[in-house]
């Protein structure tokens, strides 16, 4: 058929900096596995997996929500999620990074956790304490309410109607090779440095 021929409906975005960009925070080789093999992995098999089916088409996040509650897609949200959720955290992350958040989302901040020091002290030990492979993230509810969410493996807060500003990745992948099995260190030099709270500000503003 002429779809299997057609290029494939997801392709694995480029950095937005590079590799070395994030040292020596994250090393140039943890960024290169992550990105290259990790990421790269999950968009080459969601490609092989979405093909011929109903999945195909549709754009990454609707692929995601559409297979969130499909039993008999597991892998398929799997890959997908991975892929959604790699390229938001690239963004969540930029050279000489760290600092505070400013305008309307520093108000907000302060409203729902009582500072921006509260922030970071709650989304530390949300992000320490995911058992196993995971994310934390910063989201706004539904109502507007900003909330840490942990998630385990590939899940996300999109498919709980939930708008994610920035997460951090705390699957061993994310950190081993610089930290090995240090995961508090790795969370908090990246909120020292890495954190791009002007990313989380854009999302924000779009709530
Ligand atoms: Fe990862």
């Amino acid at each position: 058929m002429l779809e299997s021929k057609a290029k494939p409906s997801f392709v694995l975005p480029e950095l937005p900096y590079e590799e070395n960009a994030l040292e020596p925070v994250i090393s140039a080789r943890t960024l290169s596995f992550h990105h290259g093999k990790h990421h790269a992995g999950y968009v080459t098999k969601l490609n092989q997996l979405v093909e011929g089916s109903v999945y195909a088409g549709w754009p990454l996040d609707e692929v995601v929500k559409r297979s969130a509650g499909d039993p008999a897609a597991k892998m398929v949200f799997n890959n997908a999620a991975q892929a959604w959720n790699h390229d938001f955290y690239w963004r969540s992350m930029r050279p000489r990074g760290g600092g505070a958040p400013g305008g309307a989302l520093r108000d907000a901040i302060g409203r729902d956790f009582g500072g921006v020091s509260e922030f970071r002290t709650a989304f530390a030990k949300a992000a320490a304490g995911e058992f196993g492979s995971g994310w934390a993230w910063l989201v706004a509810d539904k109502g507007g309410t900003l909330k840490i969410a942990a998630t385990d493996d590939a899940d996300t807060p999109i498919v709980r109607g939930e708008r994610p500003l920035l997460t951090i990745d705390v699957w061993e992948h994310a950190y081993y090779l610089d930290y090995q099995n240090r995961r508090p260190d790795y969370i908090a030099a990246w909120l020292d440095n890495l954190i791009n709270w002007e990313f989380a500000e854009v999302n924000f503003s779009t709530v």
